[in-house]
């Protein structure tokens, strides 16, 4: 007992040295037991909603994951690519917090379902509001990167992306 204690203790560590990456790799392991946990009473319900993401995960990486890799991934994902402009101390100062804090909510790293504190349907439909509202990505970090903001035909692409796949989750699995 206590020597594993100790082992996942040290897996831990080991994985803040290496690094994110590690990380990212236990979480989606994690995600997607964590589905599996959802329906366990019923295998035949189990396949069908992993057959649903997987359909829902094909048409993000498709239509949606490189509009997000311009505009949400500095905040929403584990890259290490952070903006050159995040050196400056100002702009460090005002996003850091953000950067931290998205990722909490809302995490793009490894593709759809995505991690966070929403059920994968909740996700979609959280994107689909902030998409309607134009509140993401937030507007002092648009004024920076300018870049970012999203144009009518990309919203309408993630909204096309959020809307069939809240549909496909809707129905009953068989
Ligand atoms: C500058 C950093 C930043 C960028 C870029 C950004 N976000 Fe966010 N996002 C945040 C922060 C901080 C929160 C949590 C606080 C909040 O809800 O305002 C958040 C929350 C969200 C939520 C709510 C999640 C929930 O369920 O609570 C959604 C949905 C979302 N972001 C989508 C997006 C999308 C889509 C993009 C790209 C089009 C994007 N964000 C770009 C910082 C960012």
């Amino acid at each position: 007992m206590t020597i594993a204690i100790k082992n996942i203790n040290g897996l831990f560590l080991l994985s803040i040295l290496v690094g994110l990456p590690t990380i990212a790799l236990a979480h989606k392991n994690h995600a997607h037991h964590h589905e599996e946990k959802q329906v366990e009473a019923t295998p035949g319900a189990a396949k069908a909603l992993a057959e649903q993401l997987a359909k829902i995960n094909d048409s993000y990486k498709r239509d949606v994951k490189p509009i997000f890799q311009r505009s949400c991934f500095d905040c929403h994902s584990q890259s290490p690519n952070l903006p050159w402009y995040n050196s400056l101390p100002l702009v460090h100062d005002l996003l850091d917090g953000d950067m931290k804090e998205a990722k909490e909510h809302l995490d793009f790293s490894n593709d759809y379902p995505f991690q966070g504190h929403g059920s994968p349907k909740e996700d979609l439909e959280a994107i689909g509001d902030s998409v309607r509202d134009k509140s993401m990505p937030p507007f002092r970090y648009r004024i920076m990167h300018w870049n970012s903001a999203l144009t009518k035909e990309e919203r309408e692409a993630i909204l096309k992306w959020t809307d069939e796949g809240q549909k496909l989750l809707a129905e009953p699995s068989h």
